[in-house]
């Protein structure tokens, strides 16, 4: 791999750069995709890391492009990551096998290089099929018959043994807080590998950095950016990272774009960035982060925006969840 690239300790290496694949909208059937096209470009660009998952429901449109792509002989399959993760509704060792092998049907792939447990709250499959699977994203009605309590070491059994079959190289967790993690730790045969957070400059996880570091867990930032159509749409009233005066002089003073500046200050604290782009020239950009340093003073600079401390992508539908992992709010 010409990327660059961190050690797992599954012995893997999973380039620092990866192209996340979750869309605006959940992409139920019927909508249109916009995901083919931005992964060919992607490949085109020089990724060869590409984040998906079950519930972005575009499995299959990253697939076709990356098939086409080797196919074509553009790149090996060897050459390539692929991330995926267990949905919430298949929580349980004894459906993981059939989620892994749907992703791995519209990925059009034999194996995946690394399966994150999606989240740490499990939802009831048959449940959820009744009031249908759209409503997987609300307040629930019911909590205690929506949301089931699963062990997730339990879980963790289902995962480890896709790795003893062949299907997986790698296995982690994503979302987790800390104390869910270590009970995976305490109760494993395979270490998790990899756990996916959100984390940016507003959001910097020292703490939890520390710990993976610790466990030899390679941390991976989603939202890297700070999602600012997101954090515009959802959390009206709150600072959109992208637009931070600090972010922008510290890129003024290196003529890289704010996004170029948040990515970089990720990837020298040893943090894989998933960054998300549909559109050309900021993937691009986005790539485009391993040519420029950021002295100590502009580390020190951007290190101060951590105190906000500020979480988007809060989950607040699933407070009611026994395995919520962020302290709830008051009105929960
Ligand atoms: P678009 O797809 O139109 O480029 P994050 O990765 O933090 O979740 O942020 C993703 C969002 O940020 C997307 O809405 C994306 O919009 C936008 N985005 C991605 N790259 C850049 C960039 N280099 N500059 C500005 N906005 C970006």
């Amino acid at each position: 791999m010409d990327v660059a690239s961190l050690r797992l300790n599954s012995g893997r290496r999973m380039p620092i750069i990866g192209m996340g694949t979750s869309e605006k909208k959940p992409h139920f059937p019927g909508s249109r995709s916009e995901m083919k096209e931005a992964v060919s470009e992607a490949l085109r660009i020089g990724y060869r890391h590409f984040d998906c998952a079950f519930v972005y429901k575009n499995e299959a449109e990253v697939g076709e492009a990356l098939k086409e792509a080797m196919e074509s002989g553009q790149v090996l399959r060897e050459d390539l990551f692929i991330t995926t993760k267990l949905p919430p509704h298949y929580n349980d060792p004894a459906l993981v096998r059939e989620a892994l092998d749907s992703s791995l049907k519209w990925l059009k792939l034999d194996y995946v290089d690394l399966y994150l447990i999606h989240v740490p709250f499990s939802i009831d499959r048959e449940y959820l099929k009744a009031i249908g699977e759209e409503k997987m994203y609300q307040k629930p009605e019911e909590p205690d018959k929506f949301y089931t309590s699963m062990d997730h070491s339990k879980i963790w059994q289902g995962m480890e043994k896709l790795v003893d079959e062949g299907l997986v190289r790698s296995i982690g967790l994503s979302n987790f807080n800390q104390q869910q993690i270590q009970h995976v730790i305490d109760n494993c045969s395979i270490k998790p590998a990899n756990l996916q957070v959100e984390c940016h400059a507003y959001l910097p996880e020292r703490e939890l950095l520390n710990f993976c570091n610790q466990h030899k867990i390679v941390l991976t930032a989603f939202a890297p950016l700070g999602s600012p159509a997101f954090a515009k749409a959802t959390c009206a009233g709150e600072p959109v990272l992208l637009e931070d005066p600090v972010v922008k002089k510290v890129g003024d003073k290196h003529k890289k774009s704010p996004a170029q500046v948040l990515l970089r200050w990720l990837i020298q604290r040893n943090i894989c960035v998933l960054p998300k782009s549909v559109n050309k020239v900021r993937l691009k950009e986005n790539f485009d982060v391993l040519d420029f340093a950021l002295d100590e003073a502009d580390v020190e600079e951007m290190n101060t925006l951590g105190t906000k401390n500020l979480r988007y992508f809060l989950y607040e539908p699933s407070e009611d969840s026994p395995d919520y992992p962020f302290p709830r709010s008051k009105a929960a």
